[in-house]
Parts: structure tokens; sequence; C-alpha cells
């Protein structure tokens, strides 16, 4: 059977990387989370001391930026691939609500975008992926054979990410999280490098009122159409 592209874009929170971890489970396809690769140069501009509050040295970023490696190994027991910063495991510690503040601001510098983006289209090459992200069907992968973009009310998403982080132990309001939730669509959307829109080709799902079944079962049928459509 022949191996597709899937690209799913869509606003953060979404519960993107939830759709797109089963399909590449279900289908036998490798799964990047290409946010997670932000997340990691963003933990790696905090640990050198180059943002704090509102000061983002962005320059300084720059200029190390060759220093920063940013790889996967799989994780068996997980069943994903997690995400390493020059060679340490940072999975973890790249989803705390800290580094969700600043990673709309370095993910708006061009030069971080491109050497991503790089990593990103090298792990796709052969196919036979499921991408998730802001930009993967405009810039990453604008021919992938299936395109999704994923939507959700604001309120919906911070719900969402409010009981992951209590999950997780840690201690946020509801309201920072709701803050966090817009301030990052807001940024996402109006950066001048790949903003995040909805690729013309894209399907939009709107899983406000979707469980994680329909959600899926929905996604499958949409995968079954696209494989059909490269035989
Ligand atoms: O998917 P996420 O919430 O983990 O992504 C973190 C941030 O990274 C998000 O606010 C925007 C940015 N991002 C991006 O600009 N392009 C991508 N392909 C993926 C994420």
């Amino acid at each position: 059977m022949n191996k597709i592209t899937i690209a799913i874009d869509g606003y953060s929170s979404t519960g993107k990387s939830t759709i797109a971890k089963q399909i590449a489970k279900h289908l036998g396809y490798v799964y990047v989370d290409s946010g997670a690769m932000y997340r990691a140069v963003t933990l790696y501009a905090m640990k050198q001391g180059l943002i704090h509050a509102d000061d983002f040295n962005v320059e300084a970023l720059i200029y190390q930026l060759d220093q920063v490696k940013i790889s996967f190994k799989f994780n068996k027991d997980l069943g994903f691939a997690e995400v390493y910063l020059n060679d340490e495991n940072v999975e973890k510690s790249i989803r705390t609500l800290e580094v969700s503040n600043f990673v709309s601001k370095v993910a708006a510098v061009t030069e971080v975008r491109k050497k991503l983006v790089a990593i990103q289209q090298q792990l796709g090459k052969d196919k036979g992926v499921v991408m998730d992200g802001r930009d993967i069907g405009t810039v990453v992968f604008p021919d992938a054979e299936l395109k999704i973009f994923m939507t959700a009310s604001a309120e919906t998403r911070a719900k969402r990410r409010f009981k992951e982080l209590m999950d997780r132990g840690d201690k946020v309001t509801y309201e920072s999280v709701l803050k966090n939730v817009q301030d990052r669509d807001r940024l996402d959307s109006s950066r001048k490098d790949s903003p995040l829109i909805k690729a013309e080709d894209a399907i939009a799902i709107d899983n406000s009122e979707l469980s994680i079944q329909q959600q899926f079962e929905k996604v499958l049928r949409l995968v079954s159409m696209a494989l059909e459509d490269t035989e």
C-alpha cells in the first residue's frame, strides 16, 4: 500500500497530538510533534538565560542556534518518540506553562523556523508520517496527501489543557491557562513568518463536541479516502 503524508495543523490545545498519535499507531506511521521542537528551543533559550519576562535576546539565540541539537527517540512503553535537546530527554520539561508562555515568541524567529522546518522535512522525506503543528500543511509539506485543520473554542481548549496540567500536579489557574491559549492563538496567527492559517486544501474539524473515539473514526475515514486517491 502507498504511504502518504498526513499534516495536522490547528490552534493550541485542540488535541492535535492525541489524534496524530492514534492515527500514526493505527497505520504504523512515524508521528512527529513539531511543537515539541519549538518548545525544546524555547527551553534551551530559558536555560541559557536568554528569556526573562518581557526580555528576549533574539540575536544571542540566533548566534547559538548551531549548538541546539533537537532529536527524537522512540519510547516503546509510551508508543511514540520523545524529544531530546542536546541528547537530554526534555519531553516533560517542555510542557510547563512557563515554556508555553514563551514559545510563540521563539517560534516567530525566522532562523529558528528555517532550522526546524529542515529537520521536519528530513523526518518526513520517505512519507508514512503524521506530523502536527501550525504550518505543516502550508509550509513543511504543502504537497501532503491529507491535511487536517483542527479547531475548538478557546474555552473548551483551556478546560482540556487545565485538566492535563492539574493531573500532572502543576499548580496553575484556569484563567492563566485560558489567557495562554488566547495569547498563543493571537501570536501564532499574526506572526509574519508562516502564520497559523488553514491551508486551502485542508479539511477543518471542530472537535468541541466530538469524543476522542468519534474524532478518530472521522479522521480514519479521511485517511482511507486519501489512501484510495493514491492508488
Ligand atoms: O503544538 P504546541 O502547542 O506544542 O506548539 C507550541 C508552539 O510552537 C505554538 O504556540 C506555536 C509553535 N509552533 C509553530 O509555530 N509551528 C509548528 N509547526 C508547531 C508549533
